[in-house]
């Protein structure tokens, strides 16, 4: 089959956007910060075939296969309320890409996990690009699992899924991409919207839940994103980042 994702193919789809490609890099949160930093303007965008030192959130590593996968990062304004309305549309986004392309069973766990069925379909990290104390860009990074197995997914096959499995066809990366960006940037044109339709979006609410060592009952997120939890005392518990695994007595 002829290769989907190639510096022609992403050229052809996105016009005149500024893009850097590579079959390899390190990672393109980093590309996309460099690029930032020397001056690349807001809506560039950097995708890999295969990212070999990429990153998680909390620190974790994020690897990305040739072949199989999205990863990409957007240059997007500097926006002063940290980075919360970027890392909500690109959540939103990738859900709208899934639902676009024929998935069921769309939704987000707290906070930008998009899943299909309870199963996580991407990854999601948002950066800030600084010099001389200021904020120069925000790099919106998006892993987004495709056709990477079961099999090859080793210990993530219990909790992660991919698009052509949820979608039910196969799909053209180069595609996907000017999808996923013109998605996000749609999303990001009514910021005043973003916080209630990722809110209507989550999973999470309503459900019993641990997020390190609090336990309790989603209640609800705040206007900062916030997950509030309530405790078996009552008492309502604020967390602004961590793992949520559901369904703990
Ligand atoms: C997560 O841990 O869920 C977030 C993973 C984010 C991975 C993407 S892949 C493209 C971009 N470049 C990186 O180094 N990380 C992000």
């Amino acid at each position: 089959m002829m290769d989907d994702l190639s510096y022609e193919r992403l050229r052809a789809l996105l016009g005149q956007r500024p893009l850097r490609y590579a079959e390899q890099m390190s990672s393109t949160n980093d590309e996309a910060i460099a690029w930032a930093l020397d001056g690349a303007p807001a809506g560039a965008l950097v995708v890999a075939d295969e990212q070999v030192t990429g990153r998680g959130r909390l620190g974790r590593t994020w690897y990305t296969p040739p072949g199989v996968a999205l990863a990409l990062s957007l240059i997007l304004p500097p926006v002063p309320d940290r980075l919360l309305l970027p890392t909500l549309a690109g959540a939103l986004a990738v859900a709208r890409l899934a639902e676009a392309w024929g998935a069921q069973g769309v939704g987000i766990k707290w906070p930008n996990d998009v899943q299909v069925n309870g199963r996580k379909l991407c990854g999601i990290l948002p950066e800030a690009a600084w010099s001389g104390g200021h904020l120069r860009a925000v790099v919106l990074g998006m892993g987004v699992n495709v056709r990477l197995s079961l099999a090859e997914m080793g210990d993530l096959a219990q909790t992660a899924t991919n698009m052509e499995d949820v979608c039910g066809q196969r799909l053209d990366r180069a595609r996907l991409v000017a999808d996923l960006v013109a998605l996000v940037e749609d999303v990001l044109s009514q910021p005043g919207a973003i916080l209630a339709q990722w809110r209507a979006c989550l999973t999470t609410l309503g459900r019993q839940v641990r997020v390190g060592s609090v336990v309790g009952l989603a209640r609800d997120v705040d206007e900062d994103g916030a997950l509030l939890i309530e405790s078996s005392s009552g008492e309502l518990v604020r967390v602004v980042a961590g793992d949520v695994h559901i369904g703990v007595a």
